[in-house]
């Protein structure tokens, strides 16, 4: 069945089977950057953005998407790079696998809050998890990231 949709900023159809996830979905179609970590809606890895709000790709049918926007990394490359460059210089970089979610929330994070306390950064990046890090650095990193620090 055809399913359309914009991904990031294009105009796509795709084919997909009844029960197909959005994960499967991007993955298929070369979108990468989503990645695979725990299919059962428990890490963040699969993150994107649905009308500009993270959702778990991994648990949402490709049916539902029908006619909304999502986004990946992938669409918003200049704000991921510059997001990367705080979790360069926090240290926050090790793996890898976490950080294309991770960096969509934050992206969506600072475009949704206003002045957001730290409790509010941590309870937004909640779901997304990191087997390598104790969470320090990227909390430092992606609170310079939406304050705008230097
Ligand atoms: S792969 Fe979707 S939450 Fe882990
Ligand atoms: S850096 Fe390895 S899972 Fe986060």
């Amino acid at each position: 069945m055809k399913v359309k949709f914009i991904l990031n900023g294009r105009n796509r159809v795709f084919d997909v089977k009844p029960g197909e996830f959005l994960l499967e979905t991007l993955r298929s179609n070369h979108i990468t950057s989503v990645k695979n970590g725990c299919n059962e809606s428990s890490c963040g890895a699969c993150s994107v953005l649905l009308d500009g709000k993270p959702i778990l790709s991994c648990s949402l049918l490709t049916l539902r998407v029908e006619g909304h926007r999502v986004t990946t990394v992938e669409g918003v490359q200049e704000e991921i790079e510059l997001i990367s460059h705080y979790f360069g210089d926090e240290g926050a970089d090790q793996c890898g696998f976490c950080n294309s979610g991770l960096a969509l929330t934050a992206y969506a994070l600072k475009r949704e809050l206003v002045n957001p306390t730290d409790e509010d950064i941590k309870k937004y990046v909640v779901g997304n998890l990191c087997r390598c890090s104790g969470y320090q650095a990227q909390f430092e990193a992606i609170k310079r990231y939406v304050r705008n620090e230097k």
